[in-house]
């Protein structure tokens, strides 16, 4: 799947990278929905928490569907936090995730001289989450025991500066 940014738009773009333009709140619920089915009474909270917090970028097709989203949030001079990321069912594995995650690092290098390190939570009971980190070079640096109502928090840690 070729992913394209605003400046590599042609033909040959199955999907395009969006940023802080105006997102219809509608559409990226829909989507947390479908993505996160077993947050679905938090998908208020987390739209209202997004749209006043951090940087977002999403993924949309040809027809302008959201296929992923990835919200970061500067927390300290040193440190960012990747609040949420998420990639349509539908095209999971695929490469999508991974594209967010070296936006992100990329974007955060280019932008923040001063952020040393980006910073998430995920569920300790979701494998394939946990793959999907350890495989993109993340490092764990706490588990939580108490961190969700059903399982562990573990927090992951990448360095994205030698200082
Ligand atoms: C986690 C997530 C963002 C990964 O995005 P993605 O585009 O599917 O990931 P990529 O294609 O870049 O990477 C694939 C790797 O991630 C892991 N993985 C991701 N989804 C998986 C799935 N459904 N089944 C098995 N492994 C999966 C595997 O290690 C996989 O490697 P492989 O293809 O060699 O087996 C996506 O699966 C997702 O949105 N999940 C639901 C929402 C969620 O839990 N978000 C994270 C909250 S912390």
């Amino acid at each position: 799947m070729k992913i394209c940014t605003e400046s590599e738009i042609s033909n040959s773009c199955d999907l395009f990278l969006i940023e802080n333009q105006k997102i219809n709140f509608d559409d990226l619920s829909l989507f947390l929905e479908s993505t996160f089915p077993h947050m679905k009474k938090n998908i208020p909270t987390w739209i209202s928490y997004i749209a006043s917090h951090g940087e977002n970028m999403v993924i949309i097709d040809k027809e302008k569907k959201i296929q992923g989203f990835l919200n970061i949030e500067k927390k300290s001079n040193t440190l960012s936090e990747i609040n949420f990321i998420g990639v349509s069912p539908q095209i999971q594995k695929k490469g999508i995730g991974t594209f967010l995650l070296n936006y992100a690092e990329q974007k955060n290098k280019n932008n923040n001289m001063s952020v040393q390190e980006l910073r998430l939570h995920t569920e300790g009971d979701h494998m394939n989450n946990l793959q999907f980190y350890h495989k993109n070079n993340w490092k764990i640096y706490n588990v939580d025991k108490n961190g969700y109502s059903h399982t562990t928090a573990v927090e992951y840690r990448k360095k994205i500066s030698s200082k």
